[in-house]
């Protein structure tokens, strides 16, 4: 999977604020208190490694993970500049809410709490959903020939069931 630019001051960044309003979740930034919760909620909604990440998420001050939140509920997270600085993601949506905007609305906040925080690009280290990426702000995939950070990362071995 590529890893994938996106220009914080493009015109399509701009109109993603305006539109990425409409769900009715609340985005927010993840609170101290909710630091195990929100990683235990990652890792059996999503993995291991991305709970990982969450939690150096955690260990930064502003916390660099946003939350949505709907009636007390976790639907989804997204974090930046976590596994290199300049880096969005992860990010991860509940099945079950997918398809409401919350993932967008997510994406949308955290670039622009990246540009407040002095950012002119944002990368998307190995982006899966590559299309999700062009059509919310036309981020572009780097024509980069290696893989690039994530290159011979120590992974758990699958267990056979
Ligand atoms: C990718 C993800 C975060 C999107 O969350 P979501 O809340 O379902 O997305 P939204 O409802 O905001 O989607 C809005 C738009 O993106 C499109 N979209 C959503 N997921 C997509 C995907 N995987 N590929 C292409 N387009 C996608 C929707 O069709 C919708 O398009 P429209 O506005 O033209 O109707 C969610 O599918 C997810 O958690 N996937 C698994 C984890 C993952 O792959 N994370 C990204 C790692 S880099």
């Amino acid at each position: 999977m590529p890893d994938m630019l996106v220009n914080l001051y493009g015109s399509e960044v701009s109109a993603l604020a305006k539109k990425a309003n409409g769900n009715f979740a609340t985005i927010r930034p993840a609170l101290p208190p909710e630091m195990n919760l929100v990683i235990e909620w990652v890792r059996e909604n999503f993995s291991d490694n991305w709970a990982s990440e969450v939690s150096v998420a955690f260990s930064r001050q502003p916390i660099a993970c946003l939350i949505a939140v709907e009636n007390g509920t976790l639907l989804g997270f997204a974090c930046y500049d976590t596994t290199a600085r300049g880096f969005f993601g992860p990010t991860g949506v509940a099945e079950e809410a997918r398809g409401r905007g919350i993932g967008l609305s997510l994406f949308s906040d955290c670039l622009q709490t990246m540009k407040t925080l002095g950012h002119a690009y944002a990368f998307i280290g190995d982006a899966g959903p590559v299309d999700f990426y062009k059509s919310a702000v036309g981020a572009i995939e780097i024509p980069a020939r290696d893989k690039g950070i994530y290159e011979g990362m120590l992974r758990r071995p699958k267990t056979q069931s």
